[in-house]
């Protein structure tokens, strides 16, 4: 069994997402720990209520050693593919190595628009309605070391309208969201990915 971490630091509607599509059968696999940046975050909530294992593991308590602190517990646990689902810490060191091509993100605009420092939750929409671009949405992506900055796996847009404010934005976007994270779970948990030169093709 094809088996994912889910790395949350808020609500947690993307991981509720990837359990949904479990459950209707659209991926074969198994959320084998979900691993929170935060106590009290409904993300853990929602792990708990599908049984799934839980774990908080805090800048505030590892510091530097977060990232090597997750890479422990995803080799104990052979974690095949990590799924950062609204995780805003960032990785680095050793896990980004040994899971080089098996760290997915998923960020609400089109990259290379809107993203990098500071362009996290309603940040992104405010950036994004501020510039009036007419479509924005979202992207799954690769995890490197460079924020926001791995290969891009799956996009999806929607429109801009004029009266938007951030928070309407957030949720047409939220919606689109909630398909193409668990669409680039089953496309790698397949294998169906190939990456050439910094490029993702999806293989028929
Ligand atoms: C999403 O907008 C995601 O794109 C971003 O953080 C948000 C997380 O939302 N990385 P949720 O916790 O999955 O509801």
């Amino acid at each position: 069994m094809f088996k994912i971490a889910v790395l949350a630091s808020g609500s947690g509607s993307n991981l509720q997402s990837i359990i949904d599509n479990i459950e209707n059968g659209f991926l074969d696999c198994k959320i084998d720990m979900i691993v929170g940046s935060k106590e009290g975050i409904y993300a853990l909530e929602r792990g708990k209520k599908n049984n799934i294992d839980t774990f908080v593991i805090s800048r505030k308590e590892y510091g530097q050693g977060t990232s090597d602190k997750i890479l422990e517990l995803a080799r104990e646990r052979e974690i095949d593919l990590i799924v950062l689902a609204g995780y805003l810490s960032i990785l680095d060191g050793e896990l980004l190595k040994e899971y080089k091509d098996r760290i997915i993100n998923i960020h609400p605009s089109l990259i290379p628009s809107f993203c990098g420092d500071k362009m996290y939750g309603l940040n992104v929409h405010k950036a994004a309605i501020n510039k009036g671009v007419k479509v924005s949405g979202c992207t799954v992506h690769f995890v490197n070391d460079e924020v926001d900055g791995g290969e891009i796996i799956l996009q999806e847009a929607v429109p801009v309208h004029f009266e938007d404010t951030p928070e309407e934005l957030q949720k047409r976007v939220l919606v689109k969201e909630h398909k193409l994270l668990p669409l680039a779970i089953k496309y790698i948990s397949e294998g169906k990915i190939e990456i050439k030169s910094g490029r993702v093709n999806i293989l028929k």
